[in-house]
């Protein structure tokens, strides 16, 4: 390669790293795999090395660059890095609409009874920093500090790959001179990773996201910074050169737009909203959504729209007039550990919980939070009588966070897990290698009775219609059910007293109801009866695959489970050396179900106890169709041959064969579970969440953020009706 082609390939690259760059960290919608864009970053690396004079500090292999500093210098904001009002209550948001309002009417920009349009947008968790590009070229950077004056934390910045070190230049000519104003930030998984690092490297762990990200970004070795996953949301501007000025976007939302085009990274779920109404829809639509961000916000922000207005509109204390931060509640709060109980699950698995002093958390109060196992109290160095943060986010189960750095008084005390089930005596055994304490009492332990019992029952299991907890309690209390196969005897006589109705013939209706759904359980689809048995790591789609390979219980019973997992281990090796290889793997049977999975399967059929369960629920009436199974290529694969003969296994076929379907929203007849079984049964999978990958979203009425990713991609959202009529013509 001669110069000038270098040169003008090095300009390639840098500007296709660019794009993809944009592409991830931007758009959150790579267009390359990750192998493709390591080759394009050898290449430049490569080239560069050859041809050092074409190495510019705008290089992507120049982002980590300098020598640890003693200190940061200060930089002096030209526009100052206001902070945001925060509102709390609807009223708040009322007045700020009232206010901004009357202050444009006032002014005559506004008639009286014309309505306001606002940029709505995401308030991230992080911290503000302001960069400087000149001529496109990122060449400074610098944080809020206390908003005049901040901290150069350039070198810094430039570690962080979703910062362009220069602007694209198309389709906007370049400014001479931009600020961009945005917030630094860290994604919840790339925090769980990192502190997990940290915890291997016998580091500190970070406290939260927000906390890592400040950490990250003010070390003075920028070597450091580089390896944090540190991330960034441009959502305003500062300084500019006055042709810029003219020339810009006349509203925030069409701003943003602007800088997206610049190459910068701007949020997701930016709305325009017309009146001070909608804003409170925004806030309650985005709360609902609040976990389902990859990262961490704590409210929205509601902006003026129109900047004209915004100049106007000004700033008092700090703040500006046209600009309100809507608070979410807190996800994270203060309060004491009182006790630590022992919960015993359905596989016995000893669960210690902590019993608080209730408190306001994440919108809703809080008393019991989550400890997970023993060691996790250990590693957090928790005793009875601390203070303790705790953290709800979403739906999520609370859980104790960690404790409050401070002296322990002299009344806390230590835990000490039990060594005897709290609920049955039995002896409590550790798991081996695992952190698990578990309970050896099986169905004798009340606990354990109850929980497989609830499993059972429940609603993607047998779905017995009114078998609810309290019943299932007394039941288990007074011994009438011992195992789930005893529900099946069950008559209205006995079971009305449990209802405690208000008159005998009410109690004895309910009861008959019972009787009556119980009666209609015992016709089952076998995947279902699979998932209901309560095998340990056996989920509705392991039960799936189980069903849909064998097509009746009598097969799996009878399997070999100890050679299947020698199979699936030999199986797993040749696939990893097939990898290396690049080869196609081999596809073999019960694809998708592990080694532990097929362990705790074989364990399972192994108990004579669970046979004797079985046979008892056979005999009570419980029944399934046969299906056909597609169980083919074991045959041809010995443990020791694997690798030799590999057996193809086919996969159901039908309409749906090999797509991958999102359900989302409220659908008119069907409810999601039911559409999701009849994707699975056209040969189809059901996934969570919309990515590329993902052919067909089935949307119903209030269908919401998967809705928009999916127009977001391009992938075909259908309704019910033509999901029917699909279903039915194939
Ligand atoms: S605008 C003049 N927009 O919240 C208005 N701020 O106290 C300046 N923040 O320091 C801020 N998301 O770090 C704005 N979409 C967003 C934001 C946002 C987070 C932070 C920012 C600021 C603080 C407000």
């Amino acid at each position: 390669m001669d110069a000038e082609a270098a040169a003008s390939r090095v300009l390639e690259l840098r500007t296709l790293i660019a794009h993809h760059d944009q592409c991830y960290y931007g758009s959150d919608a790579p267009e390359i795999p990750d192998a493709i864009y390591d080759a394009l970053w050898r290449e430049l690396q490569q080239i560069e090395v050859q041809f050092p004079v074409l190495i510019t500090p705008d290089s992507p292999t120049q982002r980590i660059s300098g020598a640890p500093a003693e200190g940061f210098g200060s930089v002096t904001h030209l526009v100052p890095m206001l902070s945001l009002a925060n509102a709390f209550e609807d009223a708040d948001i009322a007045a700020f609409d009232r206010r901004v309002r009357e202050a444009l009417i006032g002014q005559g920009d506004l008639e009286p009874d014309g309505l306001l349009e606002f940029g709505a947008e995401l308030k991230f968790d992080g911290l503000a920093v302001s960069l400087r590009y000149e001529h496109g070229q990122l060449v400074q950077a610098a944080t809020r500090g206390d908003g005049s004056t901040g901290e150069d934390v350039t070198l810094n910045i430039r570690t962080i790959r979703a910062i362009p070190l220069r602007l694209t230049a198309s389709p906007v000519a370049t400014p001479e001179v931009l600020e961009v104003r945005g917030e630094v930030l860290i994604f919840r998984a790339d925090f769980k990773r990192l502190n997990q690092v940290q915890r291997a490297q016998g580091e500190r762990e970070f406290v939260n996201p927000r906390n890592a990200a400040a950490g990250s970004l003010r070390q003075l070795d920028p070597k450091i910074t580089a390896q944090r996953p540190l991330r960034f949301f441009a959502y305003g501007i500062g300084t500019v050169d006055d042709r810029t000025r003219e020339q810009l976007p006349a509203t925030q939302s069409g701003m943003l737009d602007w800088l997206v085009d610049l190459g910068l990274p701007v949020g997701p779920c930016r709305e325009g909203i017309l009146g001070g109404a909608g804003l409170l829809q925004f806030w309650a639509r985005v709360l609902a959504q609040r976990a389902e961000f990859p990262f961490d916000i704590d409210g929205v922000v509601y902006k003026v729209n129109r900047r004209d207005w915004q100049d106007k509109l000004g700033w008092v204390a700090r703040s500006p007039r046209w600009a309100i931060a809507h608070k979410f509640p807190a996800e994270e709060a203060m309060t004491r550990l009182l006790d630590i109980e022992i919960q015993v699950g359905r596989t016995g698995a000893l669960t210690p919980v902590a019993k608080l002093e209730p408190v306001f958390v994440g919108g809703v109060t809080v008393s019991n939070a989550t400890l997970h196992n023993e060691d996790e109290i250990r590693r957090k160095d928790l005793q009875v009588g601390d203070n303790v943060i705790i953290r709800r986010a979403g739906d999520v189960i609370p859980e104790v966070i960690r404790r409050v750095p401070e002296a322990r008084l002299s009344t806390t005390r230590p835990f000490v897990m039990p060594t005897a089930c709290p609920v049955c005596g039995s002896q409590v055994a550790r798991e081996p290698n695992g952190a698990v304490l578990r309970c050896t009492g099986g169905l004798f332990c009340g606990a354990q009775r109850r929980q497989a019992l609830r499993h059972f029952a429940q609603r993607r299991a047998m779905d017995i219609e009114g078998l609810g907890e309290k019943i299932i309690d007394q039941l288990v209390e007074q011994e009438l059910v011992q195992t789930p196969a005893d529900l099946y005897h069950l008559s209205t006589e006995v079971l009305a007293p449990l209802f405690r109705a208000k008159n005998p013939r009410e109690e004895s209706r309910a009861a008959s109801n019972l009787v009556g759904a119980i009666a209609a359980s015992r016709e089952v689809r076998l995947e279902r009866f699979l998932f209901a048995l309560g095998i340990r790591h056996v989920g509705e789609e392991i039960a799936r695959i189980l069903a849909r390979t064998y097509g009746d219980l009598e097969p799996i019973i009878h399997e070999d489970w100890i050679e299947r997992l020698d199979q699936k281990l030999a199986v797993q090796k040749e696939n990893q050396r097939r990898r290396q290889r690049s080869d196609p793997p081999l596809v073999v049977p019960l694809e998708g179900i592990g080694p532990e999975i097929i362990s705790s399967i074989g364990e399972f059929f192994a108990q004579p106890h669970n046979l004797q369960v079985i046979d008892a629920l056979r005999a009570g009436g419980v029944r399934w169709p046969v299906e056909i199974g597609t169980k083919v290529g074991w045959e041809n694969i010995s443990a020791e041959a694997v690798g030799v003969v590999g057996g193809e296994i086919e996969t159901a076929s039908g309409v749906c064969s090999g797509q991958t379907w999102v359900i989302t929203g409220r659908l008119p007849s069907l409810s999601r579970e039911e559409a999701a079984e009849r994707i699975r049964l056209a040969g189809g999978k059901v996934a969570g969440s919309v990515s590329k990958r993902t052919d067909f979203v089935l949307a119903g009425e209030e269908a919401g953020s998967k809705l928009d990713r999916a127009r977001e991609l391009g992938v075909a959202v259908i309704d019910e009706f033509e999901f029917l009529r699909r279903m039915l013509n194939g």
